[in-house]
């Protein structure tokens, strides 16, 4: 009886430390399916690795999986949001005004989905 209840105790403790994650951080695969990640790569080339290449003010590398998976712990949303508004060291998008919405999007999804 104890033996069940402790299974019990710790199969709810197991869906409680998870269910946040699962339902907030990104899913690769469908990140890949709704951006051009081989646009994105190039974008990244071009304009962001300047900094994100070499962690130039702490800018998040890609491939960093621990230091990505606490920025997207709240989504992929938010931290789309900040590099196009800018955010701390991080200049909005990327310092390079004429790209859009969509091109910044797909190379943070380039960037993400190398980091999880
Ligand atoms: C001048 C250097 C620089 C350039 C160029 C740059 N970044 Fe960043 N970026 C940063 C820094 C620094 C941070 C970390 C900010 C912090 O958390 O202190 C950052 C953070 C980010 C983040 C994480 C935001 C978050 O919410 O945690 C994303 C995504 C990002 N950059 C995307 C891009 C993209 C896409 C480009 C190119 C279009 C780009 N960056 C170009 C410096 C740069």
């Amino acid at each position: 009886m104890k033996r069940i209840f402790y299974s019990a105790v710790f199969a709810c403790s197991l869906l409680l430390s998870q269910q946040p994650l699962q339902a907030a951080s990104p899913d690769p695969a469908a990140l890949k399916a709704q951006h051009d990640l081989v646009k994105g790569a190039a974008i990244y080339n071009s304009t962001c690795a300047v900094c994100h290449n070499n962690g130039i003010m702490g800018a998040p590398k890609p491939g960093d999986k621990v230091a990505w998976s606490a920025r997207v712990a709240g989504g992929f949303a938010p931290v789309l949001a900040n590099s196009i508004k800018g955010f701390k060291g991080m200049p909005a998008r990327g310092g390079k005004q004429s790209l859009t919405d969509a091109q910044i999007a797909d190379a943070v999804a380039f960037m993400v989905t190398k980091s999880l």
